[in-house]
C-alpha cells in the first residue's frame, strides 16, 4: 500500500511534506493529495504522480507548519481526483490520509448515511473520517479519543494521520497492518510509511505497533495509547539504514522484499473474502457474475508470463475444485487465433501490472465475440481493469521488482478464493472438503513465513549452481505451473536458460539433455502422483544429472536421492503452488545476485510490457 508523511514543528510543512512523497514514489501510487492546516483544513489532491500534484499547487503557495500527505494506491474506488486523500468529514473540520483496507467500509457507510452522512467518494477511507467527526460531535471527546473509538469499530488494515481544524497542534496517527514511523526531531514530530521522508530531519524514530495511537502535539512530548486505552511508553530508536536501503525495506533489491512481503500480500489477497467464521468465500468484484461462471460452458483464462502460470494453477483449480471446464490462453496467441467464443463462455483475465497490451487486446476480442470478461488485477482503476465486466483485485500492493513474485501468488490465493466459491455454490465438493481446504488457505500466510525461514539454505544452495548454463524444472500436477514459473524466474534474472516441463514429459524429450552438468529442480512434495516424481529423480540421477528437490519435511525417500533440498511444510494439494514457488524464487535471486545481475531490472526487461 502507498504512502504517508505529516509534519508538525517550526519549519513550512509543504516543503517537507511533497519531498517526503518524492521519497515514498518506490512504492508505486496513481494519485496524490496534501492538507495543511492552518485556521481551516486546506486539501489540494490530483491523479497521477508527486510531480503532478507539485505541478498543481505550485501557484497556491501553501504556507503553515503542520500538514500531511499521501500517495494512494487505490483499493476501493478508481483513481481519481474525488477518490485521492485527504478525505474530509461532513463538515471539512477534520481531514483523514490512509493506507490500507476497511473490510467493514460497506456496513459503517450504510449507518453513517443513515446518520445524514453524506459521501463524495467511493473510497473505504471515507467512512472512518464522518466516523470520526460523529463521535466528536456526539462523544465530545478530545481528538485522540474520537479516533480511538472510531477505530475500536474497524475490521480491516490502517495507517492513518488524522487532522482537525479543532486541534490545530495536533497530529494523530494510528496503524494496524500497515507500517507507520514517527520520527522525533528538535521541537517537531515527524509521521510517515516508513523512515525515508524521515531520515535526513532525524533518526530517532519509533516504528509504531498494531493496534497503537500516536498522540503528536506541537512543543509537546510524543504519547502512545492503544486501541484498547492503554498508555504505552514510546521506544525510541536510532536509525542507521541508508536511504536506499530502507525504501527497499532494509532489503537489498525491491525482488527480496517482495518475496519476504508474500505473508503480508496472500493474506491482504483473502481480507474480507475468506470468512473462517461463517465457511464462506465472497468475492465482491465478481457478486453480478457468479452465476454466468457457474453456468458457463467453458472458463477461459488468457494472461501473459508469471500471470499465465497463475492462469495454468487456475485451470488445475477450478476443474478440480468446481468441475467447470477451463482452458488457459497465452494472450499473444489467443487475440491472433480466430478462436471460437460465445456468450457461454467465460474469459479470466489475470494481470499483475492491469496494462499488459496483448491481454487488452484479448479482452476486446473476447467482448466482440459476446464473452463475459472478469479480470484478476493488482493495479486498481487499471486499463484492464476498467475494460473487464468484473473482476477482483489481487491487494498485493506495489510490485517494483520486474520479477513477479508476491503476485503470483496472490494471484493463486484469489483463484484458490474463486474455485472454492464456486465449487460451494455448485455443491461439487462436500462441505466438509470444503471447510478443510477453506482452514488450510487461511493458514497458507502462515505456511509461507516457514518456507522464508529457509533462505539461508536455499542461499547455499544457490552458490553452487551459480555458474550453470542450463537447468530443468519438473513438476506434476499443481506443480507443473511451479515447473513453469521457478524456470522463468531464473532465466529472466540469472539468464541462465531454464526450462519447465511436466515431470512425465522428460522420458519424451529432454532427457536428453540430462548430463552432470545440468541440475534438475524438482518439485517432490507427496501430494498428487508423487511416486512418480520419484520414478523421474532415478531416471535423472541414472544419467548423473544433479537434483535439487523441493519436497515435504521429513521425506526420507527423496533426501535419499537429491544432491541438495529443501523442505516445505505439508497442505493441501492444490495449496501447495504457493509454497513451492518461494523457494524457487529465492534460488533464482540469490544466483543472480550472486552471478552479478540486475536483479530488479533485468536486461531486456520491462515491468509491464505495454507494446505487442
Ligand atoms: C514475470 O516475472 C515477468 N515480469 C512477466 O512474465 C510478466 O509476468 C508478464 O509480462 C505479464 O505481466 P502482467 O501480469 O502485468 O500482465
Ligand atoms: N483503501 C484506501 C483507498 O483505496 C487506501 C489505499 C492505499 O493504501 O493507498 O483509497
Amino acid at each position: 500500500m502507498c504512502g504517508i508523511v505529516a509534519y508538525v514543528g517550526p519549519k513550512q510543512a509543504y516543503p517537507i511534506l511533497i519531498k517526503g512523497l518524492r521519497r515514498l514514489e518506490y512504492r508505486g501510487y496513481d494519485s496524490a493529495g496534501i492538507c495543511m492546516l492552518n485556521d481551516v483544513l486546506n486539501i489540494y489532491k490530483c491523479r497521477g504522480k508527486v510531480a503532478d500534484l507539485e505541478e498543481f499547487v505550485k501557484d497556491k503557495h501553501l504556507t503553515g507548519t503542520i500538514g500531511m500527505a499521501h500517495t494512494r494506491w487505490a483499493t476501493h474506488g478508481e483513481p481519481n481526483v474525488v477518490n485521492a486523500h485527504p478525505h474530509f468529514s461532513e463538515n471539512k473540520s477534520v481531514a483523514i490520509i490512509h493506507n490500507g483496507i476497511i473490510e467493514n467500509y460497506a456496513s459503517l457507510r450504510s449507518e453513517l448515511i443513515n446518520r445524514g452522512y453524506h459521501f463524495s467518494s467511493d473510497t473505504d477511507t471515507e467512512v472512518l473520517v464522518h466516523l470520526i467527526e460523529d463521535i466528536l460531535i456526539h462523544e465530545k471527546v478530545p481528538l485522540e479519543e474520537a479516533v480511538r473509538i472510531a477505530l475500536n469499530q474497524v475490521i480491516g488494515a490502517y495507517a492513518i494521520v488524522v487532522l482537525s481544524k479543532k486541534s490545530p497542534d495536533k497530529i494523530i496517527a494510528a496503524r494496524k497492518g500497515s507500517p507507520l514511523v514517527v520520527g522525533i526531531g528538535k521541537e517537531e514530530f515527524f509521521v510517515a510509511s516508513d523512515a525515508t521522508p524521515i531520515i535526513e530531519y532525524t533518526n530517532n524514530v519509533v516504528f509504531l505497533n498494531d493496534g497503537e495511537i500516536a498522540i503528536i502535539k506541537r512543543n509537546k512530548m510524543l504519547r502512545i495509547k492503544t486501541v484498547g486505552n492503554k498508555e504505552e511508553t514510546p521506544y525510541i530508536q536510532k536509525l542507521e539504514l541508508s536511504l536506499s536501503a530502507i525504501e527497499k525495506g532494509g532489503y537489498d533489491h525491491f525482488m527480496l522484499k517482495e518475496i519476504f512481503e508474500q505473508p503480508r500480500s496472500i493474506r491482504d489477497s483473502m481480507r474480507g473474502r475468506l470468512h473462517m467464521d461463517q465457511g464462506l468465500v465472497t468475492l465482491g468484484g465478481i457478486r453480478d457474475y457468479e452465476q454466468k461462471l457457474l453456468n458457463a460452458k467453458r472458463i477461459i483464462i488468457s494472461a501473459c508470463g508469471t500471470s499465465w502460470h497463475a492462469g495454468l494453477v487456475g485451470e488445475y483449480l477450478l476443474e478440480d475444485l468446481a468441475r467447470i471446464p477451463v482452458e488457459v490462453e497465452y494472450s499473444s496467441e489467443f487475440r491472433y487465433r480466430n478462436p471460437v467464443l460465445s456468450e457461454d463462455d467465460v474469459v479470466i483475465v489475470i494481470s499483475q501490472s492491469g496494462e499488459t497490451a496483448d491481454t487488452l487486446a484479448a479482452i476486446e476480442l473476447a467482448k466482440a465475440k459476446g464473452a463475459t470478461v472478469l479480470g484478476i488485477c493488482n493495479v486498481v482503476g487499471s486499463s484492464i481493469a476498467r475494460a473487464t465486466d468484473g473482476g477482483v483485485y489481487t491487494h498485493a500492493g506495489p510490485e517494483i521488482g520486474v520479477a513477479s513474485t508476491k503476485a503470483f501468488t496472490a494471484q493463486v490465493a484469489v483463484l484458490t478464493l474463486l474455485a472454492l466459491l464456486l465449487a460451494q455454490r455448485k455443491g461439487t465438493i462436500p462441505v466438509s472438503r470444503f471447510r478443510t481446504i477453506l482452514g488450510e488457505l487461511n493458514n497458507i500466510p502462515v505456511k509461507v513465513e516457514q518456507v522464508l525461514k529457509l533462505n539461508n539454505q536455499v542461499k547455499e544452495i544457490a552458490n553452487l549452481y551459480k555458474d550453470v548454463t542450463n537447468s530443468l524444472y519438473l513438476g506434476r500436477g499443481y506443480n507443473f505451473p511451479v515447473a513453469l514459473e521457478g524456470a522463468l524466474k531464473l532465466k529472466e534474472i540469472s539468464y541462465i536458460h531454464a526450462e519447465g516441463y511436466p515431470a512425465a514429459e522428460m522420458k519424451h524429450g529432454p532427457i536428453a539433455l540430462i548430463d552432470e552438468q545440468m541440475p534438475v529442480i524438482v518439485i517432490a512434495t507427496r501430494k498428487g502422483s508423487y511416486e512418480k516424481v520419484i520414478s523421474n529423480i532415478q531416471e535423472v540421477k541414472a544419467r548423473k544429472g544433479k537434483i535439487i528437490a523441493i519436497i515435504n519435511e521429513g521425506d526420507v525417500a527423496v533426501k535419499k536421492l537429491a544432491d541438495q533440498y529443501i523442505e516445505i511444510p505439508e497442505t493441501e494439494e492444490m495449496l501447495v503452488p504457493m509454497l513451492a514457488t518461494v523457494p524457487l524464487q529465492l534460488l533464482s535471486y540469490y544466483i543472480a545476485v550472486i552471478r552479478g545481475c540486475n536483479v530488479d531490472q533485468p536486461r531486456n526487461l520491462a515491468k509491464s510490457v505495454t507494446v505487442e
